[in-house]
Order: C-alpha cells, then structure tokens, then sequence
C-alpha cells in the first residue's frame, strides 16, 4: 500500500527515520551495543565486504568506517567479480554479504565460495528467510520493513547504520574503543532526517534543470565518494539520464574533459576537513561553465562563495552520521527528476528488483 503516496519509492524515501530508530533500537540499548554475541572481532585481521549494486556501495561506505575506528584493512568488491577471481583468503578474515534482498545470484556465490576460508560469514540483509541469510553464521537484519520499489533507498541507509554499529563493535573487541559516544551520536539519526527530508522543495526545483540534461557528474570525497556513485545509479536507473559518480581528486584526471555550460555536476560535500580540497574542484569545474549543484550545510554554502547554480542545505551533522543523510537529497533528486521525465519511477525499465540470474 502506498499510502498518501504517488510512488512507493517515495514512500520508503519517507519511512527512513522511522525504520532507522527501528534499526537502531534492535542493536543499541542505553549506550550499549546489542549484537550477536558470537560477532567478535577479536582475533580478525582483515574484513571483506562482498555486495552488488547500492549494498556494493554502502560497503564502500563501511570500509571508511571500519578502517578507520578499528584500524583493520577492509576489502570491499562487487560480487560478480569477487566470485571469478577466486581470491586468496588470509588467516583472521571476516567476511561481510550485503543484500536486501538476500536472493542476488553473485552475493550468494560469493558467500559460498568463502564457505569454509573466512573465519564467519556474516549476512546484512533485509529479508530475514532469505537465502543469504539461511546461509550465513551469523546475520544482521537491518530492520527496514519490505522495500517495493527497485530503486533501493531504505535499504541503503539501513544497511549503513547496521554496517556503522558493526564497526563500532570491530572498533571496541580490537581496540576497546567505547561506543557510547557514537551511539549517542546515531541516536540524532532519525531527528536529523526528518530535516533533511525537509529540502525537498528546493530539491524538486533542483530536478527541474537535472531533467533537462543528458549527463551529469556526482563528486564527492571520503566516504562521501561512495555517496557519488549512489546518486550517479540512483539518477540512472530512475531517470535513465547518464551519470557518473567520481571521488573529487580523480576530476583532473579524465572526467573534466566532459565539463562544459551542458553538464550538472552535483557535489556532496559536507563540512569536513576535506571540505576545502572540494571547494577546488567545484571551482575548477565552474572555471569551465560546469553547473554545480552542491549538496552541503551551511558553514559549507558560506565556504563555497557564490559560484554553484544552487546550493541545497542539510543540517549540520557529526562525520559518522552524513552517508545517511546525504543518501535523501540524492534520493529525492533522482526520484523528482524521474517524476518530471515521465519515466516509471517503481519499476524502471530493464531492472529487476531481485537479480537472481546472473
Ligand atoms: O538485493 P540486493 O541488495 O542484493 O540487490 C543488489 C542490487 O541489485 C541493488 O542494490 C540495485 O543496485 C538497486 N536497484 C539499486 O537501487
């Protein structure tokens, strides 16, 4: 049921901060984590993160994360890959499936290939029978209620928060970081998102030029590179425009021969100490006429100056909270720019919302 909806899509963009606070509330309790106990990371030396599509993409999200508070190498690959190069498997290895669906062929090739050379097999998936799940030594549903339409969205930032709580909990068995602090941070998650959500007027007038265009260009830095390529696939599959998604500092190195007074160049780019190398590239692709649309909070816009044709802005929010809510904007641009095209926003042609042939 849709609801007071036009498009399921929109109605699971909507349901985040409910699903999220349901998500959060089954792993975290006053201060505390409430995972598996049999999920410890004592003794891992290396984690691999095996996804397809979006779930790929908020791998790519929880390498930053894990890297960075448990100090431990993670290896993140798309599934259909990971499963042909047959990769060697060191001692100490934690191997991670994300799938909402937890059907997708190459995931689960991928997870049986691991079988028996990973230490465990950890599933983060979102139906909870599913095969991936069935499959896996220990599993961690991310709460976020069925998810209709094929473009992932609720999904996407459920499997981030389950990923964050997950490294988190890497971070306190290698190292005894505490994870109260950031607990308490993820609780503003659903708070935050609520107002995120509130840009979308300004997001829907931002759609109105994206439609026009034949290309676009998404930048983002950090974990906020991974966030690029989700709104270049989000635009793509929704809107059938042809987007990319780059990490800022590989501009120079191709994809600014693409920039002229045609092509929208979005870029995600919260306050961070990375902001300022961003700004650059922003002013290096509007030497060039590019059209920036930059997605950033205020200290951010004030840093920016007057160069970008339109400015979207976020709440403030603590470092480990901004892939989950950069994910609405880049959501609500590539559902209204589809609005506006016409296309079918649900059920985009050619795509599947279970890839279980390969
Ligand atoms: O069910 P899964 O999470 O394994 O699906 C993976 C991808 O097929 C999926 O994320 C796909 O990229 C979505 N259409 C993206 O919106």
């Amino acid at each position: 049921d849709k609801g007071n909806y036009k498009h399921f899509m929109l109605k699971e963009i909507h349901e985040q901060p409910a699903v999220l606070a349901d998500c959060l509330r089954a792993y975290a309790d006053g201060g505390a984590l409430r995972l598996p106990e049999t999920l410890d990371f004592r003794g891992c030396r290396r984690v691999t993160i095996v996804a397809c599509g979006t779930a790929y993409l908020a791998g790519l999200v929880a390498k930053h994360w894990i890297e960075r508070m448990a100090r431990i190498p993670v290896e993140v690959d798309v599934a259909s890959e990971f499963r042909y190069r047959e990769p060697p498997v060191p001692e100490g290895t934690t191997a991670i499936f994300v799938s909402q669906s937890g059907e997708t062929a190459d995931t689960l090739a991928a997870l049986r290939y691991m079988k028996g050379k990973a230490d465990r097999i950890v599933g983060v998936v979102n139906v909870a029978t599913s095969t991936i799940a069935r499959e896996s030594d220990i599993v961690l549903p991310i709460h976020a209620g069925p998810e209709i339409a094929v473009a992932s969205t609720k999904g996407f930032t459920c499997q981030l928060a389950v990923l964050a709580l997950l490294a988190l909990k890497a971070a306190f068995d290698l190292l005894g970081r505490d994870p109260a602090p950031d607990l308490a941070t993820l609780d503003r998650l659903p708070g935050l998102m609520n107002e995120a959500l509130g840009a979308e007027p300004g997001i829907e007038s931002a759609a109105q030029e994206l439609a026009l265009a034949s290309d676009a260009l998404f930048l983002g830095r950090g974990a906020m590179s991974a966030l690029a390529l989700e709104g270049a696939l989000k635009l793509k599959e929704l809107s059938y425009i042809h987007a990319e998604g780059y990490a800022s500092g590989e501009l120079k190195h191709g994809p600014i021969a693409l920039v002229d007074r045609d092509m929208p160049v979005i870029v995600v780019a919260p306050t961070d100490p990375l902001l300022e190398k961003t700004i650059s590239n922003m002013q290096e692709v509007m030497a060039r006429e590019g059209r920036v649309v930059l997605l950033t909070d205020a200290a951010g816009a004030k840093a920016a100056g007057q160069g970008p044709v339109r400015v979207l802005t976020m709440p403030e929010v603590p470092a480990i909270l901004a892939p989950m809510i950069y994910a609405v904007p880049l959501q609500l641009l590539a559902y209204h720019t589809a609005r506006l095209k016409g296309t079918d926003v649900d059920q985009p042609r050619n795509l599947a919302k279970s890839v279980t042939v390969e």
